[in-house]
């Protein structure tokens, strides 16, 4: 199955809680939120007011909270009372990866690890048993409308690879540069979770009421 998850980094926070309605009623599937810390990665983002914000709004899709902040550790509960479904961070921002995917798991989320462009992807090994969700990063993080990588493709055919091997019930998302034009190009590559940010998010159209429906059904 695929699924759609647009990056709310390129929605217009004004007014963020009809952004996502139109983008879940346009087709969308799962809720990007991307968490940044003006730290680990060189933006600031919201936080886990954000999140419960949506869920008061009425959001019941999955919220795929992505962390891009360091240290991981302490913020993982106030994302999972404010109502995270994934909760997922890149190995370089904790101490200790399997006690993160512990607390993750704990808290009551599902948990995944991702893997920035030229981060290996040896810690697999004896990650993925653990893992409901891989996030491979096809730009650098920390912003979006960046151009996607193409040696990322080969990522994810091998976590793909590994995934199937194992049997796992692990997503593969990717993150970055993607929209209609490269989409099942990322696919054939064995993706099945596909963020998209600005590709969603610019193309609107003010004379269309539904105007996410065109860029979401092209995907
Ligand atoms: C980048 C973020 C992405 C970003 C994707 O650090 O993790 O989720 O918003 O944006 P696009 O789809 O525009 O590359
Ligand atoms: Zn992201």
């Amino acid at each position: 199955m695929y699924q759609i998850a647009p990056s709310i980094l390129s929605a217009n926070f004004a007014k963020l809680g009809e952004e996502v309605d139109n983008v879940l009623a346009a087709g969308a599937d799962i809720v990007h939120f991307d968490v940044m810390d003006n730290h680990y990665v060189p933006n600031l983002t919201i936080g886990p007011l954000v999140c419960d914000a949506l869920r008061a709004h009425g959001v019941t899709a999955p919220i795929d909270v992505h962390l891009m902040v360091k240290p991981v550790d302490r913020i993982i509960p106030d994302f999972a009372k404010a109502g995270a479904t994934f909760i997922t961070f890149h190995p370089e921002a904790s101490e200790h990866v399997d006690r993160t995917i512990g607390l993750i798991k704990e808290s009551g989320c599902k948990a995944g690890l991702v893997f920035n462009p030229a981060t290996p992807l040896d810690i697999l090994e004896y990650m993925l048993p653990k893992l409901d969700m891989v996030l491979l990063m096809s730009v650098n993080p920390g912003f979006g409308g960046q151009k996607f990588i193409p040696y990322t493709l080969d990522k994810a055919r091998k976590v793909r690879a590994m995934i199937d091997a194992g049997g796992y019930n692990c997503l593969l998302e990717i993150d970055g540069g993607v929209g209609p034009a490269n989409i099942r190009e990322v696919a054939a590559a064995g993706v099945d979770t596909f963020v998209a940010g600005s590709a969603i998010f610019n193309a609107r159209n003010a004379a269309d009421k539904n105007q996410f429906d065109t860029v979401i059904a092209a995907m």
